[in-house]
């Protein structure tokens, strides 16, 4: 297997009134095309800053003060803006918890996908935007596309909106997926059939998924590998199922013991 991204010796600091936390430290991390990895943790470990350092969005308090995001061959982050511009939303997009939050409020659907479409380059007309647009709602399961283009947000349920967020990011066609705890604001039942249909997605347009959840048991049915970040540092890594039958660092063995006991 091909690697498509390689996270190596990656650090991040934050400055905050003469005090400095450091929230990512010395973050070794490989993804290899069309898998699913899982990044693991709890609450505040890093997870969320991992994921934004790969194209460069971190919030503006925050420094990367060493590492090397290796992404088909290239350092992104001695990447010049403008070369990023092109790779970030189109080969690597992201999808976040609080779609609702993502979505446009006062633009219809319709609009938000076409525009995506247009700026990716994957549409050269309206009509054709238009109609690119119907595909990703019906990639994405949602029924009646031609009345979702029509409405607004706040018209659709919170796992409509999320299926509307997957088809964004995918309207560019990535390589890689950045889903940063897609599901965790839905009920269980939404949250089962949307990662089902992820995985569905992954296979038929191929790319690979940054999974970033604090949920042990959901990475377990999703991805193929694991690592479990622990205080800004991967503390241990690799096959799900080795995670599972042996793990080595008494974190992984306290979220393990947490999950049989729910
Ligand atoms: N805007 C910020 N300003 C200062 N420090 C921050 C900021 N955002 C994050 N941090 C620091 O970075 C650490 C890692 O945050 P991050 O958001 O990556 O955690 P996470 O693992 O994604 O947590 P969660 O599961 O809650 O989303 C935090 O513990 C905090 O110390
Ligand atoms: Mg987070």
């Amino acid at each position: 297997m091909n690697k498509l991204l390689e996270i190596k010796n990656l650090s991040i600091r934050f400055c905050r009134q003469h005090r400095t936390v450091q929230a990512v430290e010395k973050v070794d991390l490989d993804l290899f095309e069309n898998e699913i990895l899982a990044l693991v943790g709890e609450s505040g470990s890093g997870k969320t800053m991992t994921a934004l350092s790969i194209t460069k969005i971190l919030p503006q308090s925050a420094t990367i003060t060493e590492g090397k995001v290796i992404f088909q061959g290239r350092d992104l982050l001695k990447t010049a803006e403008r070369d990023l511009e092109a790779i970030r939303g189109k080969e690597i997009s992201y999808i976040f918890q609080e779609a609702q939050a993502s979505l446009n409020p006062v633009l219809s659907i319709g609009r938000q996908i076409q525009e995506s479409v247009i700026l990716h380059h994957q549409a050269k007309d309206k009509k054709q935007a238009l109609s690119m647009s119907e595909d990703l709602l019906k990639l994405v399961r949602l029924p009646h596309p031609e009345r979702i283009l029509r409405s607004y947000p706040h018209q659709l349920s919170g796992g409509m909106n999320q299926r509307v967020m997957i088809a964004l990011g995918l309207s560019s066609g990535p390589k890689l997926l950045i889903a940063d705890e897609p599901t965790s604001s839905l009920d269980v039942t939404v949250e089962a059939q949307i990662i089902r249909m992820l995985l569905e997605l992954k296979e038929q347009l191929r790319f690979s998924i940054l999974f970033i959840t604090h949920n042990l048991a959901l990475a377990e049915r999703f991805a193929s590998r694991i690592a479990i970040m622990f205080k800004g540092r991967i503390v241990e890594a690799g096959l799900t199922k080795d995670i599972f039958s042996a793990p080595k660092h008494p974190h992984t063995r306290e979220l393990i013991n947490s999950i049989i006991r729910l």
